[in-house]
């Protein structure tokens, strides 16, 4: 089983992850996760922190030679602002200055009822860690799971479908249209679209305003058989759910057809099941299942549509309330992204790699990858004599 748990403050020294159950001798360096983290610092309508940082990884333990020991992983990634935040982030009992104590929630961020919670009267102590600046930590463990799925022949990737209501055609060949939105700044593998949501997200920052959107995620040659019907928290469609729904921001899911199926006849949403003797074996024509049966994989590719909402924090002011004084006051914003959707794709591909990379381990086990490839070549070998 993997399992990982992160620390780290947005402004603080730096992000860590622990990450233990990869298997022995899985080849790894930070360059292998280094292009993802790059890829989630880019895209159209982002603001001025990602101009300064430029996140690289660390493997601090677990890796040696180019290869994990099997041992628990440790990742680090340094925050260049740290520099600038030394004197507010202070590790040493010291008074926070008194214009650097925040006590102005922001609408739409866990500020306020983070503060209530846990009984801070410096709102920064909240903001540090529910930032969104944990998902480039990650996005480095999602590196290492999409390393684990790569030994496999699977692939994570995604694009943008839709932007402030900017809708894309929905795309005939998913790798086709992950290499297209590799290009595009919004990551839509439409290029009209992409254009259309370019100009939307102009259109938001100019009115002091930000935007949400949708992104799929595919996951491309699972093996069949991964997660089960035999308990609910085994079920693999839920638990890539709860990773997508655990990214900030993220308001709700859809697999396969998803809510569209809810408005159509069963006969035309479920796949018929086809078979080819000596072939392809058990087959379907159509993935309006996406990839899931059952709470388990059916051999067809994932996909997972995911909804973010727009970014909280706003040049246009929202109402709030100052938490001492008790004063109204309109909430506006220094530094902020006005849309963040082709990241937030990037970031879900870590989080399923990370749930897929899981479920592999659950299923085939291993403490060295050549034990794990042992039992997925059995296991493979039984499906197609089935
Ligand atoms: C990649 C990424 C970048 C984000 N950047 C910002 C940002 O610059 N400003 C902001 O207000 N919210 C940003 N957010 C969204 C907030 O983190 C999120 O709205 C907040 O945590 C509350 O969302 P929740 O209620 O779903 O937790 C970002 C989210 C993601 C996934």
């Amino acid at each position: 089983m993997l399992r990982y748990l992160n620390g780290g403050e947005s402004h603080g020294k730096c992000l860590l992850a622990i990450l233990e159950g990869v298997p022995a001798g899985l080849p790894l360096t930070p360059d292998t996760v280094n292009h993802d983290l790059a890829r989630r610092q880019k895209g159209y309508g982002r603001g001025g922190r990602m101009r300064v940082e430029e996140d690289r990884v660390e493997f601090s333990c677990g890796v040696r030679h180019g290869r994990t020991l099997g041992n628990p992983i440790g990742l680090m990634i340094l925050n260049k602002d740290w520099e600038n935040w030394k004197e507010v982030m202070a590790v040493e009992p010291s008074s926070v200055p008194p214009a650097k104590v925040v006590t102005r929630p922001r609408p739409g961020h866990a500020d306020l009822v983070g503060a209530i919670k846990y009984g801070h009267r410096d709102i920064r102590n909240v903001i540090e860690k529910a930032s969104a600046r944990e998902t480039a930590i990650r996005v480095a463990v999602g590196g290492v799971a999409k390393a684990v799925l790569a030994q496999f022949g699977m692939r994570v990737v995604s694009y943008t479908t839709e932007i402030g209501g900017i809708v894309a055609r929905k795309p005939d060949d998913p790798m086709e249209a992950y290499d297209r939105a590799e290009t595009s700044e919004v990551r839509c593998p439409e290029k009209e679209a992409g254009a259309r949501m370019v100009e939307q997200i102009r259109t938001a920052k100019h009115r002091g305003d930000t935007l949400g959107g949708v992104f799929e995620v595919v996951v491309t040659n699972p093996p069949i058989g991964l997660g089960s019907y035999a308990q609910w928290d085994r079920r693999l469609g839920a638990r890539l759910a709860m990773a997508a729904m655990s990214i900030q921001a993220m308001k709700g899911v859809e697999i396969g057809m998803g809510f569209e199926a809810a408005r159509r006849f069963g006969s035309e949403v479920h796949d018929d099941i086809y078979y080819e003797p000596g072939g392809a074996g058990f087959f379907r024509k159509t993935n309006n299942a996406g990839g899931l049966e059952g709470g388990i994989t059916n051999g067809q590719p994932i996909v997972l549509r995911v909804a973010m909402k727009p970014i909280s924090t706003l040049y246009n002011p929202k109402q709030s309330v100052d938490i001492e004084t008790k004063e109204a006051f309109d909430a506006t914003v220094e530094r902020s992204d006005i849309c963040t959707v082709p990241a937030a794709g990037v970031v879900g591909e870590a989080v399923i790699a990370f749930e897929m990379a899981n479920a592999m381990m659950e299923k085939f086990g291993g403490d060295s990858l050549e034990e794990m490839k042992r039992n997925y070549d059995a296991y493979q070998a039984s499906v197609r004599a089935f």
